[in-house]
């Protein structure tokens, strides 16, 4: 038995900001941002929101388009870095929300890969036999941790997430092969480095910007064309198809000249490799299941076609699924 997916859905907070809002309170320029980035725009939210909401809109969204009650759901995950708390999870949050009373669930922390790890994870429990419906989120907010006067990270990201219902199917379809991998000598060259039990949250933390996310984005950037291509190319070779048999692939969006290079390495052709980070920008796990929403809300992907979906991320974490679609 296999597990597939039967719902998307995608929320970003209403709220736009502009590279030329980012032009006015640190030294860039739309023009750097757009060329070294790709990045036009992202969603930001207002001081009101937090994960668990844009969480429980998108748990509601897939609720409402598979056409079932909360109480069908069996489990729930949410791969963030960007909880509202420490404690209680966000996936406790937003059991309660949408009151799936029969559910469990956790949070699960694998920065731009936590959504992959989510969807491996949720189709396991599948596969397995133990549970029917598993509800997989991808989210983050990643302004809470951002430093809006460090203009090497505050450029880049964005808030916003997705998610899907994983159900069972026959061998055929769904999710059809995966590689996941974890390399921890990554870790200092993306990371938050207080606010955890490591350096708790003191005055002296805060002062000295502890609480916000850094970045060697030069490593990072070689570490993930190279971690992305490798996984990708060995998932199609393991399964004797080429870039040329992929209908649709949708990589984690940190950087468009990351996705080019990894799409190029896998003989991915450039008209069947989808891009959304000019409007959204680096929303961390939020970026693959916003996009898989975009592109089965506008027709990109048809049944029985492979969908074979990407990510790299903090700790370093990476990955590859492989998907034969299915409409249900
Ligand atoms: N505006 C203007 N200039 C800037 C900016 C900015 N926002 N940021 C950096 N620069 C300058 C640098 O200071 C440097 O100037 P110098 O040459 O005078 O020293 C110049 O631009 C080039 O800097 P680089 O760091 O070499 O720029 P690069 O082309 O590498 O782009 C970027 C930087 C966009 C961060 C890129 O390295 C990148 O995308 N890295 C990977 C990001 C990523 O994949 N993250 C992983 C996922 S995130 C997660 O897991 C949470």
């Amino acid at each position: 038995m296999n597990a597939t997916v039967t719902a998307t859905a995608h929320s970003v907070p209403k709220k736009v900001m502009t590279n030329s809002y980012l032009e006015a309170i640190v030294d860039t320029s739309d023009e750097w941002i757009r060329s070294r980035t790709g990045i036009v725009q992202r969603h930001v939210v207002d001081e009101s929101e937090a994960t668990s909401d844009i969480s429980t809109e998108i748990a509601k969204n897939l609720l409402a388009k598979r056409g079932i009650g909360p109480e069908e759901i069996d489990v729930i995950i949410v791969g963030t870095v960007t909880p509202d708390h420490f404690t209680p999870s966000t996936a406790a949050i937003v059991q309660k929300n949408i009151n799936a009373k029969n559910a469990w669930g956790f949070d699960l922390s694998a920065a731009c890969s936590g959504f992959l790890y989510g969807l491996i994870t949720g189709a396991n429990f599948i596969e397995s036999g133990q549970h029917k419906k598993v509800m997989v989120i991808g989210v983050d907010t990643m302004t809470s941790i951002l430093d809006f006067q460090d203009r090497d990270t505050c450029v880049i990201f964005g808030d916003g997430g997705g998610g899907v219902i994983l159900e069972p199917t026959n061998h055929n379809y769904g999710i059809i092969d995966s590689i996941m991998r974890m390399d921890g000598s990554g870790g200092d060259y993306l990371i938050v480095p207080g606010g955890g039990s490591r350096i708790p949250a003191t005055i002296d933390s805060v002062k000295n910007r502890k609480h916000y996310i850094k970045q060697d984005g030069k490593t990072v950037f070689k570490h993930a064309v190279k971690g992305m291509a490798e996984v990708s190319e060995k998932i199609l070779s393991n399964n004797n198809l080429t870039g040329k048999d992929v209908a649709l692939f949708i990589p984690h969006q940190a950087n468009k000249r990351i996705i080019d290079a990894a799409a190029e390495r896998c003989g991915i052709p450039k008209d069947r490799v989808l891009i959304n980070i000019d409007k959204f920008g680096n929303t961390t796990a939020g970026t693959i299941p916003i996009a898989l929403d975009e592109a089965v809300n506008s027709g990109r992907i048809q049944e029985r076609e492979y969908v074979l979906l990407s990510a790299f991320g903090a700790g370093f974490t990476w990955g590859s699924i492989l998907m034969r679609w299915e409409y249900k």
